[in-house]
């Protein structure tokens, strides 16, 4: 028998979900607004799973759909990050415990990374405990191999796979550079890693009242190798976790 909480399943690019809508049992397809959203049963649990597109606007107006419109209890969103500080490589695992808006800033009229009205600069997010130890067992060295060709844990390393409980920045930006790592070094020191949607996603859950986690795979430095860095790891590794992660949730 299927729980009756509908979950939201959520990534910014095709690489980053096919694998999940894969997993669908009996999936029935709905288009709104150049999106399609794939509706139907994983382990039991009811889903409704859709590749977002990339930035903040698609990322909200998804949510806003999945809230709306598919009437989802929770919402997931998993994908790809950069990293911003040294101890996190490349195939760690960051699970959102707040987000922040990187790119916000309308000083002087308000404090930098401030949303208006929400007086908000992270948005807070509860990670299960128990889910969190279902990752951390997932991705344990002695496990990996289940779930990632053993090729591509040569090629990129993923022996020994850490899952942190750390913040998200977002931004309408691919950070790139030490200079733009600098500014959030400096400006936000909890902050982990770097991608385009997560607190776009956790501030339309807030407003909704909806739980939402976040949960980024690290594909690449955020320095002047990322662009060349993350295509490979989004294309061969990337969906490989996303169904890892969206397994281990969806678990009994
Ligand atoms: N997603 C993956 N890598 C990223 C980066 N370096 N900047 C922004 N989003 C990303």
């Amino acid at each position: 028998m299927s729980e009756n909480i509908i979950y939201g399943i959520m990534s910014a690019m095709p690489e980053e979900i096919d694998g999940v809508i894969s997993l669908i049992h009996n999936p029935q397809h709905k288009s709104i607004a150049g999106r399609t959203y794939t509706s139907g049963t994983i382990n039991h649990k009811n889903v409704v799973v859709v590749f977002s597109r990339w930035g903040k606007v698609a990322a909200a107006s998804t949510t806003t759909t999945l809230i709306d419109y598919f009437k989802v209890d929770k919402i997931v969103f998993t994908g790809i990050a950069g990293a911003i500080h040294d101890d996190l490589n490349v195939g760690d695992i960051v699970v959102a415990d707040s987000c922040v808006f990187h790119d916000l800033d309308i000083r002087p009229l308000n404090e930098r990374f401030v949303v208006p009205i929400i007086n908000k600069k992270f948005f807070e997010l509860n990670v299960s405990e128990s889910w969190y130890l279902k990752l951390v067992n997932t991705f344990h060295a002695n496990n990996i191999n289940q779930i990632i060709d053993e090729n591509w844990i040569t090629v990129f390393n993923l022996r020994t796979v850490q899952v942190v409980r750390r913040s998200i920045a977002t931004g309408d930006q691919f950070v790139n550079s030490e200079k733009m790592k600098d500014d959030l070094r400096i400006n936000l020191p909890v902050v982990a890693c770097v991608e385009m949607e997560g607190a776009a996603v956790a501030q339309i859950c807030f407003e909704y009242n909806i739980p939402c986690s976040i949960v980024r795979t690290i594909s690449d430095s955020a320095n002047n190798t990322a662009a060349m860095d993350f295509m490979p790891f989004a294309k061969y590794v990337a969906s490989s976790y996303s169904v890892a992660i969206v397994t281990a949730l969806l678990s009994d």
